[in-house]
């Protein structure tokens, strides 16, 4: 069995020697600034990480781990003009770089490649690696939906914030590994265990997204900080500061929301100014951490052997301590 940072390394050589020499130019070059700016690799890796538990050639399904992270950066690419977000990964985001068109083009691209290459699976899967996949697709762009239209409502419940980032955020990370458990040979009970490890990782994950978008140090996390509340993001944070603020912390959050015209970094300060005196920071960390050990249930389902899931869990102790 391999370390998630030997697949890591995997995962980055086979990202470096990808070739896009198809013209035009303009169409491509983005591509292949999106891919060289690094980032985590979570996907890739996890859907090895889930391969690995059952099959030793984790180089044979590299296309398709490629296709995942492929499809991620499509989605950021996308999520950065909707954002109005400037910077990614420490550096200027494709539509700051070139423009908002060539963002959506560049990204419409890399999700036709991203289906091209995870259909090129092993045909005895291919039917459930493209049902997964294509669903979970789907699910992203719902997810993204409810993001957008959660910036004008005031209203948002827990819940609802909680179906948006699994819609947006946690389907990937669970196809991830369903797809590693599905192409490794797994029993249809482990893929649908490990699906829910992901989906409950992924919650987790996306939660500390909006915790380092406010709490977070731009030189490690790599995207501004304060971004979400610039943008009335209905995070968990935003709604239980809501829930739990007093009459006056009320009126003060209601009146930064509705503010047409305000000094961006006196809006950031002012409203993490509320966070801290509210307590959400540690609410946060708790639902977080919630999330965390409700993944460790889901993945004791699996039916391995211990020693088989350890590198898949230790890794996903390492995102707990995440800052990027
Ligand atoms: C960013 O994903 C988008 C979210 C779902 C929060 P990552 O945090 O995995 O971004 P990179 O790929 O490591 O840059
Ligand atoms: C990202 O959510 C979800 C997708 C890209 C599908 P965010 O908007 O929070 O991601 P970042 O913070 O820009 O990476
Ligand atoms: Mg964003
Ligand atoms: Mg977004
Ligand atoms: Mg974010």
């Amino acid at each position: 069995m391999y370390s998630s940072n030997q697949l890591l390394e995997k995962v980055n050589q086979a990202l470096d020697n990808l070739v896009y020499d198809r013209q035009p130019q303009g169409l491509y070059e983005p591509i292949k600034y999106e891919l060289s700016l690094g980032g985590k690799r979570l996907r890739p890796v996890l859907m090895l990480l889930s391969y690995n538990m059952y099959k030793e050639d984790v180089e044979s399904i590299m296309m398709q781990a490629l296709g995942l992270e492929i499809y991620h950066n499509f989605t950021l690419l996308h999520d950065d003009v909707m954002d109005r977000a400037d910077v990614r990964r420490g550096k200027p985001c494709v539509h700051k770089v070139w423009d908002d068109n060539t963002a959506i083009l560049s990204g419409d691209t890399m999700m036709v490649d991203s289906f091209i290459r995870m259909q090129q699976c092993d045909s005895t899967h291919l039917p459930a690696v493209m049902k997964v996949f294509s669903q979970t697709a789907l699910e992203i762009s719902e997810g993204q939906q409810y993001d957008m239209e959660f910036e004008n409502r005031n209203d948002v419940k827990e819940e609802e914030y909680l179906e948006m980032i699994r819609l947006k955020t946690s389907v990937l990370l669970a196809c991830a590994v369903k797809i590693g458990a599905l192409l490794g040979g797994a029993t249809s009970e482990d893929a649908d265990a490990l699906y829910a490890f992901g989906e409950r990782i992924g919650l987790a994950f996306q939660l500390q997204d909006d915790y380092l978008d406010v709490y977070g140090d731009f030189s490690v996390f790599g995207k501004r900080i304060g971004g979400d509340i610039l943008c009335n993001k209905k995070t968990y944070m935003l709604i239980n500061a809501f829930e739990r603020a007093n009459k006056e912390q009320r009126k003060e959050l209601e009146s930064w929301i509705s503010r047409t015209e305000y000094d961006p970094q006196e809006k950031i300060d002012a409203v993490t100014r509320l966070y801290n005196e509210i307590g959400i920071r540690e609410l946060c960390d708790q639902k977080i951490n919630e999330y965390f050990q409700l993944a460790e249930q889901s993945l004791q389902e699996v039916s391995l052997p211990k020693e088989k899931k350890s590198q898949l869990w230790n890794y996903a102790l390492q995102l707990i301590n995440r800052q990027s």
